[in-house]
């Protein structure tokens, strides 16, 4: 980068810094990311958006895939209103969200839309502004994104409160998580940065992932990452994914449906921790 454009980035960085400084760093918009495609984000949001309505917590999941939403398959939902009426201004936020089931509420994505539209950083501050509007209403808000590292991507994380980056244990998986978090560390993103094994053989080998992203993260970046915990790659969820339930329903005695309801639990200690700091 030239010095004129170095300068133009430092100053843009610092200026989302300290638009962030407002925002709690254990806030309750997660949004669900990874470097590569596949890791399981979508699988992952809509099951522990499950598990948490299970246990009484209200969750709004809103699907952020743009152009390639799944989220509504996997619940078996052919969604009448979706994330570009919101974009294309035909209507509000609060008028595309559907209750799928009791706590569990949805804001649809599109898919193969032609003509799209764009997202400006303007479009997408707009829609975090009307988010925080009806924030109150939530316990959780989850946010799937889709994978890599676009600058609309990298825009829409800069908003949210925390990140929960998916990886798997293959070193691509965890290299390109590193890229994000590299990425995401440069838009002067302050907020907590979750992560969490998926398609793992074990807790072993979990550990070991996150440990080899923590020490290239802590030598490189100096920043802090959080284990949120890990799922198994079990056949189980290939099943629930055709069956259009959440496999926490489905198969709600399984080992991994059991990970899950840990990964929910972990989540609502986050959440209770930030209450009992901001109470203090
Ligand atoms: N724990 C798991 N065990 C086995 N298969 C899994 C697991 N998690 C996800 N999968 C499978 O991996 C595939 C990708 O899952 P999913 O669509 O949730 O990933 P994604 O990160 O949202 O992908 P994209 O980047 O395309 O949005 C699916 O076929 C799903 O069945
Ligand atoms: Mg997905």
């Amino acid at each position: 980068m030239n010095g004129q454009a170095g300068r133009v980035f430092e100053l843009r960085r610092l200026e989302k810094k300290s638009a962030r400084i407002n925002l709690p760093q254990n806030g309750k918009i997660f949004a669900f990311t990874s470097g590569k495609g596949g890791t399981g984000k979508t699988f992952l949001a809509v099951n522990i958006a499950a598990a948490l309505a299970n246990k009484g917590k209200k969750v709004l999941l809103i699907d952020f895939d743009y152009n390639l939403s799944n989220v509504h398959i996997l619940v078996d939902v052919l969604p009448e209103k979706t994330l570009s009426y919101f974009f294309l201004n035909k209507n509000l936020l609060p008028d595309l969200i559907t209750e799928v089931e009791p706590n569990l509420y949805f804001i649809f994505g599109d898919s193969g839309l032609e003509d799209s539209p764009k997202l400006s950083d303007g479009a997408i501050a707009h829609f975090f502004e009307q988010l925080r509007r009806i924030e109150h209403l939530y316990d959780f808000i989850f946010i799937d994104t889709a994978s890599g590292t676009s600058r609309e991507m990298m825009e829409v994380l800069s908003h949210v409160d925390q990140t929960i980056l998916i990886t798997t244990p293959e070193p691509t998986s965890v290299m390109d998580a590193y890229a994000v978090l590299k990425l995401l560390n440069g838009t002067g993103f302050t907020g907590r940065k979750n992560i969490i094994v998926n398609k793992s053989e074990d807790k072993n080998t979990a550990d070991i992932t996150f440990l080899n992203l923590k020490t290239a993260v802590d030598h490189f970046l100096k920043i802090e990452i959080k284990f949120l915990g890990f799922a198994n790659n079990d056949a189980a969820v290939s099943r629930s994914i055709m069956a259009q339930v959440p496999l926490v329903k489905q198969s709600a005695d399984s080992r991994i449906a059991k990970q899950i309801n840990d990964l929910a639990a972990n989540l609502t200690k986050n959440i209770q921790v930030a209450n009992i700091q901001q109470a203090g």
